[in-house]
């Protein structure tokens, strides 16, 4: 199947995405998961996309009913040019749901927030009683935060109380508020925090707390002990 992105020719973009035989294949296994009824967590990124697409074609073909929580506003349109209907963790719990990640470990353990979404997949993720993480074989690491700074998501008040935190904490390699392409300012989250890309020297297994017990962090993209199930090729 040649996949083309309906939003591509909207957005004026060419819909390349890097390995995309590998994430088509996993979209299409976790897209055999749904059931009529289903209420499912909506990951952001492209194999997500992939994914959304694959589950839509079975809700039509197959007359399904289900709803789609969203974990970003890019998911929210996918889901507005497939079909998908949507609903909120306010209003129901999902049953699953599927995402995409940025790095796994041998333990599962995954550095996500790449594309910035990482407080509402965070949520999404952990309202759900199982989450299929879909990736391809080039984001597998023997060690996270190698290839891959740990994004953090800070209140734009607590930016220099966190900066000093993180330093004093850790001691980190480097520490950069993630900027616009423009470079004219930091990006802005949908809930309009700042990004902090950190490089740590070592991760371990109690920073994903130590982090978030920073006051003004609102998340980090460090995602351990959560009910994950890998999908890849
Ligand atoms: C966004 C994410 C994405 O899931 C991650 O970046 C993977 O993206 P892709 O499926 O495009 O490789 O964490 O915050």
């Amino acid at each position: 199947m040649t996949w083309t992105n309906p939003l591509a020719k909207t957005l004026n973009w060419s819909g390349e995405i890097s390995n995309q035989a590998q994430k088509e294949k996993v979209a299409q296994q976790v897209s055999y998961f749904v059931e009529d009824g289903d209420v499912i967590g909506v990951g952001s990124g492209s194999t997500s996309f992939l994914a959304l697409q694959a589950i839509s074609k079975r809700v039509k073909d197959e007359g399904l009913k289900i709803q789609a929580i969203p974990t970003s506003k890019e998911a929210a349109l996918n889901c507005a040019v497939l079909d998908v209907p949507v609903t909120t963790l306010t209003a129901a719990r999902p049953r699953w749901g599927f995402d995409g990640a940025d790095e796994v470990d041998e333990q599962n353990r995954l550095i996500k927030g790449r594309g910035g979404a990482l407080f509402a997949e965070k949520l999404v993720i952990a309202s759900s009683s199982k989450t299929y993480i879909l990736v391809d074989k080039s984001k597998f690491v023997k060690q996270l935060g190698t290839d891959f700074a740990v994004p953090v998501e800070v209140d734009p008040r607590a930016i220099h109380l966190v900066e000093t935190k993180l330093g004093e904490y850790f001691n980190p390699q480097s520490l950069a508020i993630r900027m616009a392409v423009s470079k004219d300012g930091p990006i802005i989250t949908e809930a309009g925090n700042f990004l902090v890309d950190v490089r740590f020297n070592e991760i371990t297994s109690n920073m994903e707390r130590e982090i978030s017990g920073i006051p003004g962090v609102i998340d980090s993209g460090l995602f351990f002990d959560y009910p994950l199930e890998i999908l890849s090729v």
